[in-house]
């Protein structure tokens, strides 16, 4: 009898730990029948499948959306077997095919947990794999590590699988609030109608971090804040909050409003008024950073789209490692009211780690008197009961991936305008020289990228 498997490339690896097992842990827990299948991990480490889930039992404890259950466990980890072998060896992938045939594993799920580079690889040694071709593959991000690269990995991967089965992830797309930007807009007549560049001035999108790159400095320092979280995690963001109403709610309309956006990107003409770089104090003592390593752990930009919705509204979008809080957010300042003394009403989408929406509006200070006040109104959803219920970014993901639904996977269009942009934005950085600001860990970044707002009348929304 045939069985189908879901395997996973770096299951050693951080990721996986953090963000796979606890998933595919709550799918079982929650009696998903999407996640009926055999788990197979990949990895290097001379581990047996029982050291493995014992490492597996921890991380799942700590990160798992569910309560941890030694009963739910251990129905959980009779799926899971520990594969050792080096992936980037070809010659392994035959005995791989032998032991997916011995245990009748026919039908594929790929998970590419792994750097960039190893894609390509990976995906070569798989042709000696029967069946994988008619396999699915969930590609993790950043895809490629600029366009030239994103082109050719994109070709090498169409040919081998069929392209409605590669799945490109990025997991802010399975974010609660990011999935909730769309009803937010469209079905609020007070947000739909204001929500251009006549009443709005500008738009803040912040992703801070306060973690550094915990032992990740092998593929962080090729890559960086612009490539690792701005490419694809914030233009995402960026282009949901930007679009045009979609036609309809379907996958292929919202991917075309989102397209619309990214090709409205105005070229960056002067990169000194769009970009601020940034590198927190220590990173050069980060394991397998360089000591010379120019790569930014911190960014922001100013960008526009050009468009008639937007014309001349600044986007501000900014990310860092290291910083004074773990929060991602929305800022839409609107324009001042005609009233001096009126603050500007400002609308905050929180996406993580509180959930909600944070409106600001001006009323009389009440008692005898015409004092203008700001009410702050804050809603806030993910309390524990919502929590329990609400599958997280990556469960989500795999379970759409499982059942064929493409609505909230990062298209390739999408993909290579973003990388063109980004590309574009280095190589301008370069060629000017800019410098690359040291920062102290726990703060707020750079001040230069306070000054990248100064410059122009507005200020960073913390
Ligand atoms: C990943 C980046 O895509 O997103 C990491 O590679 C980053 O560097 C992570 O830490 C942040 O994800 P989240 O869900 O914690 O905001």
């Amino acid at each position: 009898m045939s069985e189908s498997a879901f395997t996973i490339f770096g299951g050693t690896g951080d990721l996986t730990f953090r963000k796979l097992l606890p998933a595919l842990y709550n799918m079982s827990a929650s009696n998903d029948s999407a996640a009926d299948r055999q788990i197979i991990i990949i990895g290097r480490r001379n581990y047996s499948t029982e050291t493995y889930c014992a490492k597996a039992r921890e991380w799942v404890k700590q990160f798992s959306r569910l309560p941890y259950t030694d009963e739910d466990f251990k129905v959980f980890s009779k799926r899971i077997s520990y594969y050792k072998m080096d992936f980037t060896d070809i010659a392994t992938y035959t005995s791989l095919n032998a032991y997916y045939q011995k245990r009748h594993l026919t039908e594929h799920i790929f998970y590419f947990a792994v750097a960039p580079r190893f894609f390509s690889i990976i995906a070569d040694g798989l042709t000696n794999v029967a069946n994988a071709c008619h396999g699915k593959v969930i590609l993790e991000k950043p895809f490629g590590e600029d366009l030239d690269s994103a082109k050719v990995l994109n070709i090498q991967l169409e040919t081998f699988f069929n392209a409605k089965n590669i799945f490109r992830i990025d997991h802010y797309l399975g974010k609660e609030m990011i999935r909730n930007i769309q009803t937010l807009r469209f079905s609020n007549p007070i947000f739909s109608n204001l929500w251009n560049s006549r009443y709005i001035e500008s738009v803040q999108i912040s992703a801070f971090e306060d973690i550094g790159i915990e032992g990740r400095g092998g593929y962080y320092d090729a890559s960086g804040a612009l490539r690792d979280m701005v490419q694809n995690h914030l233009f995402q963001i960026l282009s949901i909050v930007a679009m045009e109403w979609p036609e309809k709610f379907s996958t292929d309309a919202m991917h075309d409003a989102q397209i619309r956006v990214l090709r409205a990107l105005r070229p960056v003409i002067d990169v000194r008024e769009s970009l601020v770089l940034g590198q927190y104090e220590g990173y050069h003592q980060e394991k397998l950073v360089k000591p010379q390593s120019k790569t930014e752990t911190y960014a922001a930009l100013r960008l526009f789209i050009d468009n008639e919705r937007w014309w001349n509204t600044p986007f501000y979008i900014r990310t860092g490692k290291k910083l004074d809080r773990r929060e991602i957010k929305i800022a839409i300042i609107f324009r001042p009211a005609f009233l001096e003394k009126a603050a500007q009403n400002i609308l905050i989408i929180k996406i993580q780690p509180s959930e909600g929406v944070y409106l600001q509006f001006n009323i009389k200070k009440p008692g005898d008197t015409d004092e203008i006040i700001q009410a702050k109104m804050d809603f806030c959803q993910n309390n524990y009961v919502n929590k329990l219920n609400t599958p997280e970014a990556y469960e989500r993901l795999i379970k759409a991936c499982i059942n064929n639904n493409k609505s909230w996977f990062s298209q390739w269009d999408q993909i290579e305008l973003s990388w063109n942009y980004i590309d574009k934005l280095h190589e301008l950085y370069d060629w000017e020289k800019l410098p690359l600001f040291r920062y102290k860990a726990g703060t707020t970044g750079p001040q230069q990228a306070n000054e990248l707002l100064r410059r122009f009348g507005h200020k960073w929304i913390d």
